[in-house]
């Protein structure tokens, strides 16, 4: 069933786990979130970047997930992520997504807080929760892009002004982690995490979580993250189930047979993500 991300991740907030929040941009990946959760009986949050948007058209992904969700025995809800176009953020929710992210992390302090803001007060009465951004993720995110040097992690009085003026639902915030693929070993600020949760009280989203550890993941979920954002684990799983299929059935040039096994692997990688958030049987 389709709902909004507010009644998956409160409940998260509440009873103390998270859920994650895939990256789709086609069919197969939308089919292996939605398999994934089903079989593991968790929550899940599908999300679209704006490029995936661009590849697939609003109308297009938005069916395609609108649909199968609304046909799935576990609470689904289809979420934009990093939303930086104030129009783009505006046509999700006249084509149905159930939550958005405005992400204003490149606007200072207060613009970050009036345009949240205007999108909450239009957002919340039509049933669409908000997630916005605080502080700054480094790395490249489709067409978010912050070089390491500029990242800046978010500062815990800055968090609880920002959520008392805008009234957005759930806090993306900056401890350490970045987009894509890490060189080096991530250091996560789990004091910084510790402190901005006891002092907002509401679901904590955090981006950039393909590739961190197991232990690290399972601490931050101790600690108050109740979303979890993953999208370049997934894409390396369909890129090696692709490779794989190309190098070993070069003959083969049926677009089915060549995807079946791409939605096999991210479906893999989504349960095992599950199974570590702690959602597993929380639908
Ligand atoms: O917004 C999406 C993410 O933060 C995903 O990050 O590519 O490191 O998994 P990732
Ligand atoms: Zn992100």
């Amino acid at each position: 069933m389709l709902v909004s991300g507010k009644e998956i991740l409160q409940k998260a907030h509440e009873e103390g786990y998270a859920v994650g929040a895939f990256n789709t941009s086609n069919l197969e990946m939308t089919q292996a979130i939605i398999e994934a959760a089903e079989e593991m009986r968790s929550p899940v949050i599908i999300q679209t970047s704006q490029s995936a948007i661009s590849y697939a058209s609003s109308e297009g992904i938005a069916t395609i997930v609108r649909t199968l969700a609304e046909n799935a025995s576990v609470p689904v809800a289809l979420h934009l992520d990093h939303g930086t176009d104030y129009d783009v953020v505006m046509k999700c929710l006249r084509d149905g997504w159930t939550s958005v992210m405005f992400d204003g992390s490149k606007y200072e302090f207060e613009q970050n807080i009036e345009i949240t803001k205007t999108v909450c007060g239009i957002a919340h009465p039509m049933g669409v929760s908000v997630e916005a951004e605080l502080g700054k993720i480094g790395g490249v995110e489709d067409h978010v892009k912050v070089d390491m040097k500029d990242a800046t992690m978010t500062d815990p009085d800055e968090a609880v002004e920002f959520v008392e003026k805008t009234g957005v639902d759930y806090l993306a915030i900056a401890i350490g982690t970045a987009h894509g693929v890490y060189v080096g070993d991530p250091e996560l600020d789990f004091d910084r995490l510790e402190t901005i949760k006891k002092r907002v009280n509401m679901p904590i989203v955090l981006h950039g979580a393909s590739g961190i550890v197991e232990d690290d993941i399972k601490k931050a979920v101790s600690l108050g993250v109740n979303k979890i954002n993953i999208d370049t684990d997934l894409r390396v799983a369909f890129q090696k189930a692709m490779h794989k299929v190309v190098n070993e059935t070069p003959d083969v040039y049926d677009p089915r047979k060549m995807l079946a096994p791409t939605r096999e692997s991210v479906k893999a990688v989504c349960k095992a993500k599950m199974e570590m958030f702690g959602s597993t049987n929380r639908a």
